[in-house]
């Protein structure tokens, strides 16, 4: 690479252009989701909001990325995910399909952008897969939004649905609390079976008691995708920050945490402005 070119960064990896003597890589489908539910393969789903996290999950193998609403309390700075747009998240999710060769690129529909009625649903969502190029889209609700979930699969849209606790109604619910708890399994259960019938072709729960979960994911056809609701599910997914230690504080009970992200930049910031204060760097090799 010449001096001049790609100063800041190497630019997006793009799936119409493979390493050089790589494999061709096969995109992932939501045909090939449900494949591996049949074949009680499980399958992992990670956010991503930008390029270079995206880059790395999808040479780690992640099957799916989501472009989630959670933006909003991990990109933006918001203390909730109520507030984030479609306007912004669209860039976010433009970013993301553009950085990866194999993975299912699935954007949320933010709240207020798909809730009043299907036909607001649909357009929403063609922004999504027009603009940004997403693969599918998510969105939160259970059998009121049917009626959505079918017209956009109607209308061409892959739909991943989200049920449990669904964070756009955290008011409504009376906080981040679990779902489905006694005799509410039976309404979880309905709601699964409710998306699975309008066309969704997998279904996350959030907070969702493992029995529970572990009975919708051997109820329904599609993929069930877990987050906090157990081993029993189809696949996981988890809040990239959240799982690799970049946001610090009290985790929910539901993550693990692989990394501590936070720990290694803040000692690589201390570090440089230490070198930049005692004139270490730049050295000689950094030097035109
Ligand atoms: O927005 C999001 O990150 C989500 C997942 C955590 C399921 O909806």
């Amino acid at each position: 690479m010449s001096e001049e070119t790609a100063p800041y960064g190497t630019g997006p990896a793009r799936a119409d252009q493979p390493a050089a003597g790589a494999a061709p890589i096969k995109r992932i489908r939501t045909h090939h989701l449900r494949e591996m539910k049949q074949r009680g393969e499980k399958f992992a789903m990670l956010t991503a909001y930008e390029q270079y996290a995206a880059q790395t999950f999808d040479e780690a193998g992640i099957e799916v990325l989501l472009v989630g609403d959670s933006a909003s309390n991990n990109v933006f700075a918001n203390e909730t995910s109520l507030p984030v747009t479609v306007d912004e998240l669209i860039p976010l999710a433009r970013a993301v399909s553009r950085s990866v060769r194999r993975a299912l690129v699935v954007a949320d529909l933010p709240f207020g952008s798909y809730q009043a009625s299907p036909e607001q649903a649909y357009l929403t969502a063609v922004r999504f897969m027009k603009e940004a190029n997403a693969h599918a889209v998510k969105l939160e609700g259970g059998v009121e939004m049917a009626p959505q979930v079918r017209k956009l699969t109607e209308g061409g849209i892959p739909v991943m649905a989200h049920i449990g606790f669904t964070p756009q109604s955290e008011h409504n619910l009376g906080g981040y609390r679990v779902q489905g708890r006694g005799d509410a399994a039976k309404k979880v259960v309905e709601e699964a079976l409710a998306m699975e019938e309008a066309g969704a072709f997998a279904v996350v729960m959030e907070m969702v008691p493992g029995d529970v979960a572990t009975e919708v994911t051997d109820t329904v056809t599609i993929p069930t995708i877990g987050i906090g609701a157990g081993p029993g599910c189809d696949g996981q997914v988890l809040v990239w920050q959240d799982a690799f230690g970049l946001r610090t504080g009290r985790m929910p009970r539901f993550v693990r945490q692989y990394a501590d992200l936070h720990g290694v930049l803040l000692q690589a910031a201390r570090d440089y402005a230490a070198d930049v204060k005692a004139g270490t760097f730049p050295a000689e090799e950094h030097t035109f």
